[in-house]
């Protein structure tokens, strides 16, 4: 097959091409570079091409002119021959590192286009409650996200399972608990962010797939907490009413910057001091290795939560007081609650003393007060990173969860 070029027409020979397999790509190759009026010489010898080159031509806007005995026909391209591409409009584009890439506000019936489509005019009316930069970005999303994709690592490979460690049947009781009740965080942390993402514009691309991978990355913390526990046979320990009151109220939060507020920012950061805690403290190996892998995961959940926030309050400062009032609402919804799971926090104590010796348990206990003050200095840090002042940082990070998440 040859196209060649004769100004201003140009000619191809399809061959035996027919219409039934493929022939209108040829021809629309053809007829791109053409200018609208510009002519196309058309041979080819399937049958009764030129009837279907009629129809084809009907069809897209060209004008037909009947053949010699050297082409079969003429095509002219028409004007209106672009088609869906007229008028068509540019969703932004893909790379969010150019400027303008990422629309503030994208129309809601572009819909699943890729960002950088070229959108055909019309079509139905999507609706995304989330559809401003504002309400979803953070300026370091794209690092974010690529980071993200890096750090995934498999459970089966990534932990050790076999490393060799003494059975101590009431250590193993206390990891249990504790696993216990961190599934049933994660599983918070994997829902509540879940329900937003069928909420927010697809043109926040890099919003969607932080948040996706986000959510993978739950959904192995509670697969690698479960393994633990199952690890060595043991039974998984008790889930308590506070326990699931607190965590009911982060799935109730029907806003989104308050939600990820709630959870990522306070939630989450109070659950890096705990699993840098086990990291240093659990009694085994794999424990501590599992520790050490999900709490790389929860920091980045906890830098989206801050970025987040940061550029939504750049923009909107007036969030800050909504924030400090759904912290506020959540304590006072909180108040009649019991707190922490005392199980919990006995596991906590033992874990951090290695061994039921007095001495040994007092250690644990004095560790177990120093974490909760490292959980309020590191609550106390996030909130001035959102520009509050240190004692409404103070003020809020006590009246944060006491189940921590
Ligand atoms: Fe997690
Ligand atoms: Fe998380």
């Amino acid at each position: 097959m040859t196209i060649t070029e004769t100004s201003p027409s140009r000619t191809i020979d399809i061959e035996t091409l027919s219409f039934t397999s493929g022939a209108h790509l040829l021809l629309k190759r053809a007829l791109r570079d053409l200018p609208v009026g510009g002519r196309l010489g058309v041979r080819a010898s399937a049958t009764d091409f030129a009837i279907h080159l009629r129809g084809w031509c009907r069809e897209q806007g060209h004008e037909f002119v009947g053949g010699d005995d050297q082409f079969v026909a003429w095509v002219v391209r028409g004007a209106a021959s672009q088609g869906r591409w007229r008028g068509a409009e540019r969703a932004g584009l893909s790379d969010a590192r150019e400027n303008d890439a990422v629309r503030a506000a994208p129309p809601a019936d572009w819909g699943f286009a890729a960002r950088g489509a070229a959108i055909e005019a019309g079509g139905p009316e999507f609706y995304y409650p989330l559809q401003t930069k504002e309400q979803v970005w953070a300026e370091n999303l794209p690092k974010l996200y690529a980071q993200a994709v890096a750090a995934q690592w498999n459970p089966q490979t990534a932990i050790n399972w076999d490393e060799p460690f003494a059975p101590d049947e009431e250590m193993e009781r206390a990891v249990a608990q504790m696993m216990t009740y961190l599934i049933e965080n994660e599983n918070a942390a994997l829902q509540a962010p879940a329900r937003f993402i069928a909420q927010i514009h697809p043109h926040f691309r890099e919003v969607l797939q932080l948040l996706s991978v986000q959510i993978a990355d739950e959904a192995r913390h509670v697969e690698v907490f479960t393994r633990r526990v199952t690890l060595r046979g043991g039974e998984m320990g008790l889930s308590t009413v506070s326990g699931r009151q607190s965590l009911k109220t982060l799935l109730d939060e029907p806003d989104f910057a308050l939600a990820s507020f709630l959870l990522s920012v306070l939630g989450e950061g109070t659950f890096l001091n705990l699993l840098w805690f086990l990291e240093r403290h659990a009694p085994d190996p794999v424990t501590r290795q599992i520790a050490r892998l999900v709490a790389q995961d929860e920091a980045r959940h906890v830098a989206f939560g801050v970025g987040h926030l940061q550029y939504q309050l750049a923009t909107d400062p007036a969030l800050r007081e909504r924030l400090a009032a759904a912290v506020i609402r959540r304590h006072d919804a909180l108040s009649q609650t019991a707190g922490l799971n005392e199980e919990v926090f006995d596991a906590l104590i033992l874990l951090a003393a290695g061994s039921w010796r007095a001495e040994d348990i007092a250690a644990g206990y004095a560790r177990a007060q120093t974490l909760k003050d490292e959980m309020r200095a590191g609550r106390e840090a996030r909130l001035e990173k959102l520009g509050f002042s240190d004692a409404e940082a103070a003020e809020l990070s006590a009246l944060h969860t006491r189940n921590f998440m």
